[in-house]
């Protein structure tokens, strides 16, 4: 298909089905549903109330949200906070599933795997205490050995935190604040989605086809559900808030032609909330379930300039048509006051984890084991636990890889000490929930365990590697 012809759509804000003094009370029902991605043509998704990406939920920090998720799709889930600081029982366990109303699974699927968790019945209701501050987060399936297939189908939206210290910057608001959920798909003629499941139905045996056991990337690059779309801006600032949804594959996002002077984006904003000052950079690396909240400038393009956003990972096709090379573009339509500026000054960190003061320091390597994607070695087990930190405690993980594999820890957010045994990278600062990892180097992250006690999975995000095994626990103790 020709790009820059479908226009970019926001995703629709969550209303509460009810509010209280304390609480906000969603519902949301996970079904099947038709949705025309590709011009002319419908595809089935399984979504957040049918759609996709979900709709979105905005929380305010400090105040509470539940989330009755309903399950009318023919397999089980289990939905995940990513990002939140949330109570065991309410994180999304991969384990915790989420049954059907009727549901037998197949005999092929694997023991165990489903008795070992804490079940519910159609519906589960989610508890979100909020108490964190202003941030971009996503929820998503979790459902072991599923998560890579049943994402990719569509479950997963974005869920985002707000606070006063936020409210009181200058930065763009209303129609210049929006998201950007960025993810590859393969579509079959008919308009399908393509995933190479070895049981398509996704209730017998887990995994996916040879080929594609280092993840499965798609050809076609979606912004918020659209593909390669296109958005009129006037010549003012702009803020995005950049998630790559994908499952396997990293951008390295630039603009085409660049400003003057270059350093088109201006970061404010990590997975864990605002930067304390802004960063500018030329080009954005985000792998998976990375967040980059960032600033762009239009007024520093002439009114009538076309700007891609470009993949400078991505690549062309034998006939030179721009497949994951392009992303989405922005045309500048005209003329408008400026209303917003970026401050100097962002948002107070709060408590920095201090490595002198850690109590343990942990390496956790993410490797294959000749069979499975493992960590030290080891394939996931939901009953073995690899780490104790003590509630509240600073702890300095060492996290190493032998290719690319972005780690993500539930519950807590933390700070990249260094990369390859010098200084963080460009792409590391504020507080991360999610690292890349690349090839050869060697991640030293702190964060401090506070929030709750119990038991926690960290993984690589690279779904199928994560579906392939490499996840482990950690228990706050
Ligand atoms: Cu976004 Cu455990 O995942
Ligand atoms: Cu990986």
């Amino acid at each position: 298909m020709v790009p820059f012809r479908v226009p970019l759509s926001i995703p629709s804000v969550l209303e509460p089905v009810r509010s209280d003094g304390t609480t906000d009370h969603y519902e949301i029902t996970q079904k099947a549903g038709k949705q025309e991605i590709l011009p002319g043509l419908k595809t089935e998704v399984w979504g957040y109330d049918g759609i996709f990406p979900g709709p979105t939920i905005e929380a305010r920090s400090g105040r509470r949200v539940v989330v009755r998720q309903i399950n009318e799709l023919p397999v089980p889930v289990v939905t995940h906070l990513h990002g939140g600081v949330t109570p065991p029982e309410s994180d999304g366990y991969p384990t915790d599933l989420i049954l059907p109303a009727r549901y037998e699974r197949s005999p092929s699927a694997h023991a165990g795997q489903e008795s070992a968790g804490k079940h519910a019945h159609l519906f589960r209701d989610y508890e979100y205490p909020n108490e964190q501050g202003a941030a971009t987060l996503w929820y998503h399936d979790h459902r072991m050995d599923f998560t890579g297939p049943q994402v990719y189908k569509g479950l997963a939206g974005l869920y985002l935190i707000r606070d006063e210290v936020e409210n009181g910057l200058p930065l763009p608001k209303g129609e210049k604040e929006m998201p950007l959920v960025i993810c590859d798909r393969i579509f079959e003629e008919d308009g399908s989605l393509f995933y190479p499941s070895i049981d398509p139905s996704l209730k017998g045996e887990p995994g996916v086809l040879e080929g594609y056991t280092n993840g499965v990337e798609g050809d076609t690059v979606l912004v918020n559900g659209a593909p390669w779309p296109f958005l009129e801006v006037s010549n003012t600032r702009y803020r995005f808030r950049i998630l790559n949804a994908s499952n396997a594959r990293q951008y390295e996002l630039a603009l085409d032609p660049p400003p003057p002077g270059g350093m088109p984006f201006v970061q404010i904003g990590s997975e864990g909330g605002l930067l304390e000052m802004p960063i500018h950079h030329d080009r954005l690396l985000v792998s998976q379930a990375e967040r980059f909240d960032v600033i762009v400038d239009f007024s520093r393009y002439p009114v009538g300039t076309r700007v891609t956003l470009k993949n400078l990972f991505g690549w062309r096709n034998r006939s030179g048509i721009a497949r994951t090379s392009e992303v989405m573009r922005f045309v500048v339509a005209r003329q408008e006051k400026e209303e917003s500026f970026v401050p100097e000054r962002l948002a107070p960190q709060g408590e920095l984890p201090d490595p002198a003061e850690a109590d343990a320091t942990r390496r956790f390597s993410f490797s294959t084991n000749g069979r499975v994607w493992a960590v030290n070695g080891e394939p996931f087990d939901p009953e073995r636990i690899d780490a104790r930190p003590r509630l509240g405690a600073v702890e300095v993980w060492e996290l190493s890889g032998e290719t690319i594999h972005p780690i993500h820890l539930h519950l807590v957010q933390f700070r990249v000490l260094s990369r390859g045994g010098g200084k963080p990278g460009p792409y590391d600062a504020g507080w991360k929930d999610t690292v890349f990892l690349g090839a050869d180097a060697n991640v030293r992250v702190a964060a401090r365990f506070s929030g709750y006690r119990g038991k926690y999975p960290f993984h690589c995000h690279n779904l199928e590697h994560e579906d392939m095994m490499m996840m482990a626990n950690f228990e706050v103790v």
